[in-house]
């Protein structure tokens, strides 16, 4: 047991650093600290508890440790710890791009004690080709591998989720309490960051009131110089510099330097383990159980009674007196509703899976966002490049001052509506499917980034991303053992819009990069000049899009009677008692940006729900 607040204290040496170690010690210093206090549980026997939590990712443990104030909890994660199956790769901000099972071709080089090595089938509109779709596997999940930006998503979007699901209890301001009781935001520390071309701007009020939560938020102590120069390439588009920041409801015709997961005191990656289960304690009623899978949910006619699961080869059945809670993620969860008998009758007699609940929507509805890439040599430092030329300075400056290339995942992000002279190109079948979208939610949103390039260069790096995707994915079985990877198909390019708006998203991005010539060096190294026309950038977009890692909504949330839905606003699986999935597959669609801070806000709206019992 020790004072949090004494060890950001500790590194307080300049004034710089002041601010926010001063604010540690008032903030935290009264949070006892329990690091090491995680019980083994009683691995292999059966037990029962009153919630039983399936995975213990982002969700999974943001849940489960707030039912564990009032009840007894066991959460089934199949993984371990992160610090050492991924060493400095997980906690090190400056790593979280460099990670190298992110890589998302088939032969990426693989970490399965990290990664469920999901591989999709080939996307047939996307050049043919497989996509590797890291997600953790590991207590923290995908908050342990993520890149670490976090952010909210605007009023449309959520008052849309609001109206899809039928309980106007999601719109922005009903679900603010939820987003404040999770994380925890420090202010910009501006003479730290020493960078007067590259301030901002933020609101007080969208933090840190008397709710204020475990995940800690801030903005980079470290900013990368190339990105200041793409950021000014992409206000050059008209997109100006946000007054509020993108926590406050806000997001379309702006941008910003974004908040992130990240710990400021040490520099480190803030998981939901890392601040769930640390920082505010492991409460006294939750059991983890780790390097263990969950291999069915158990029904005692239409009720969830337990989950059956598998330690080192050894099956046992943890019982659940009030309710199972899925959050195994987006591919996890629609899998293991199907291999327990949840799902379209037509997939579960095919396996000859016992039919629980009938529900067309069980893996359908995938959302995910695509992403790709204008890359320059550029003049500016990076980095990156500080990184690769010399690292052991990068690394005293990371230690010694928690500063410097590694301390930070410094990113300057954007979204916008693809503007009128661009848009008069789309088709009317595209104009009209983007009308869904309401008026704040983005179409595009763009990234700037940086990384060391050949010879000690570096590569500026302005990405695109489509955030308000039409084309539709699915998860679905190809066996009735749990062991069996599910069949995915991410649905690229299926709906011809999202070409046409890729293909603008581009454009933009490409003019964005040439405002700001002078940093140029050399030709476009992707996708390079010789890619001019609408064909060959939408041939170039189809063979080069990857994920931005946002795949969401495969147990979509919505009305009674929707064919789409699987759970009700209650996040409870509809057909039957005392099962709810609370993860991003449970979102009525993918909200526009990072959803992070909306996983963590829906695992605390669900947990209020379930102790007040509402
Ligand atoms: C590489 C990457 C980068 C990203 N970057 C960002 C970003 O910068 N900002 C942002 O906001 N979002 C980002 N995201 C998205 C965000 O991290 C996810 O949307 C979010 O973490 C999903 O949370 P979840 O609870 O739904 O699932 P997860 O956090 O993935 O949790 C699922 C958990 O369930 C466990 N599990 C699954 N099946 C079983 C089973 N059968 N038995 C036992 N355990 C099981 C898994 O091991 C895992 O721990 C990124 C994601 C990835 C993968
Ligand atoms: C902003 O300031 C940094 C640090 O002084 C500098 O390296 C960078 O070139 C500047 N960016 C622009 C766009 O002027
Ligand atoms: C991260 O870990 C690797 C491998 O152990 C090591 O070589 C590297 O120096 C570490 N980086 C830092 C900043 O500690
Ligand atoms: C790096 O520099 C060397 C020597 O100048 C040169 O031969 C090589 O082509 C360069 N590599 C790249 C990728 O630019």
């Amino acid at each position: 047991m020790r004072f949090l607040g004494l060890a950001c204290a500790d590194i307080a040496t300049t004034a710089a650093q002041l601010s926010v170690g001063q604010l540690c010690v008032a903030l935290w210093s009264l949070q006892l600290f329990f690091g090491e206090a995680l019980a083994q549980p009683a691995f292999g026997q059966p037990v029962t508890y009153d919630y039983v939590v399936i995975g213990g990712g982002t969700a999974g443990l943001a849940i489960a440790s707030r039912l564990a104030q009032v009840a007894s909890v066991a959460v089934i994660e199949a993984g371990g710890f992160y610090e050492q199956d991924n060493g400095n790769l997980s906690t090190i901000p400056g790593y979280a791009t460099a990670i190298p099972f992110l890589d998302t071709t088939p032969s990426y080089p693989r970490n399965s004690l990290m990664d469920w090595d999901y591989v999709s089938v080939p996307q047939t509109e996307a050049g043919g080709r497989q996509i590797h779709y890291a997600q953790g596997k590991t207590l923290g999940g995908s908050s342990a591998i993520n890149t670490l930006a976090f952010h909210r998503a605007t009023y449309g979007a959520y008052q849309k989720w609001a109206d899809l699901v039928g309980d106007q209890s999601y719109t922005f301001w009903n679900i603010l309490p939820f987003f404040k009781k999770s994380a925890f935001s420090y202010p910009p520390n501006f003479p730290k960051r020493n960078t007067p071309n590259a301030t901002f701007t933020y609101d007080l009020t969208a933090f840190n009131d008397f709710l204020r939560g475990p995940v800690q938020v801030s903005w980079a102590q470290w900013v990368d110089p190339t990105i200041t120069w793409l950021a000014k390439g992409i206000r050059s588009l008209g997109l100006p510099q946000s007054v509020l920041g993108l926590n406050s409801g806000f997001l379309t015709g702006t941008g910003a330097y974004v908040t992130t997961s990240v710990d400021p005191c040490d520099a480190t990656r803030s998981s939901s383990r890392t601040s769930y289960m640390e920082k505010i304690g492991v409460p006294a009623g939750l059991q983890v159980y780790h390097h263990t899978r969950a291999t069915k949910i158990l029904f005692s006619s239409k009720r969830a009674k337990g989950v059956q699961v598998t330690t080192n080869d050894k099956s046992y059945t943890l019982t659940a007196k009030r309710e199972v809670i899925l959050s195994a993620g987006v591919f996890g969860s629609p899998h293991l509703l199907l291999v327990s008998g949840i799902g379209p009758a037509a997939t579960l007699n095919k396996y000859n899976i016992p039919v629980i609940s009938n529900l067309a929507g069980v893996g359908q509805n995938l959302w995910d966002q695509l992403y790709f890439q204008i890359i320059n040599v550029v003049s500016t430092p990076s980095g990156g490049q500080e990184i690769a030329l010399d690292p052991a300075k990068a690394n005293k400056q990371y230690y010694k001052q928690q500063w410097g290339p590694l301390s930070s995942v410094s990113a300057y992000i954007s979204f916008e509506k693809i503007p009128s002279t661009l848009r008069s190109t789309f088709s009317r079948a595209t104009k009209v499917a983007l009308e869904w979208f309401p008026a704040d939610w983005p179409e595009v949103e763009y990234v700037a980034g940086a990384a060391a390039g050949p010879n000690g260069s570096t590569l500026g790096v302005l990405s695109a991303s489509l955030t308000a995707p039409l084309s539709r994915g699915s998860v679905t079985i190809k066996s009735a053992d749990p062991a069996t990877p599910p069949v995915i198909d991410l649905g690229w390019f299926t709906n011809p819009a999202d070409g046409e708006v890729a293909v603008a998203g581009l454009k933009r991005a490409r003019q964005a990069f040439n405002s700001i010539s002078s940093i140029k060096v050399g030709p476009e190294v992707a996708p390079g000049d010789a890619v001019k026309t609408d064909a060959q950038i939408l041939a170039f977009v189809k063979n080069a899009a990857t994920q931005i890692w946002h795949a969401g909504a495969t147990c979509s949330m919505g009305k009674n009677g929707d064919k789409r839905a699987v759970v009700d606003s209650r996040a409870k699986v509809f057909g039957v008692e005392g099962l709810r999935v609370v993860d991003a597959s449970a979102f009525p669609f993918m909200v526009p940006g990072h959803p992070q801070s909306t996983v963590y806000m829906l695992a605390e709206k669900i947990a209020d729900a379930i102790i007040k019992r509402r």
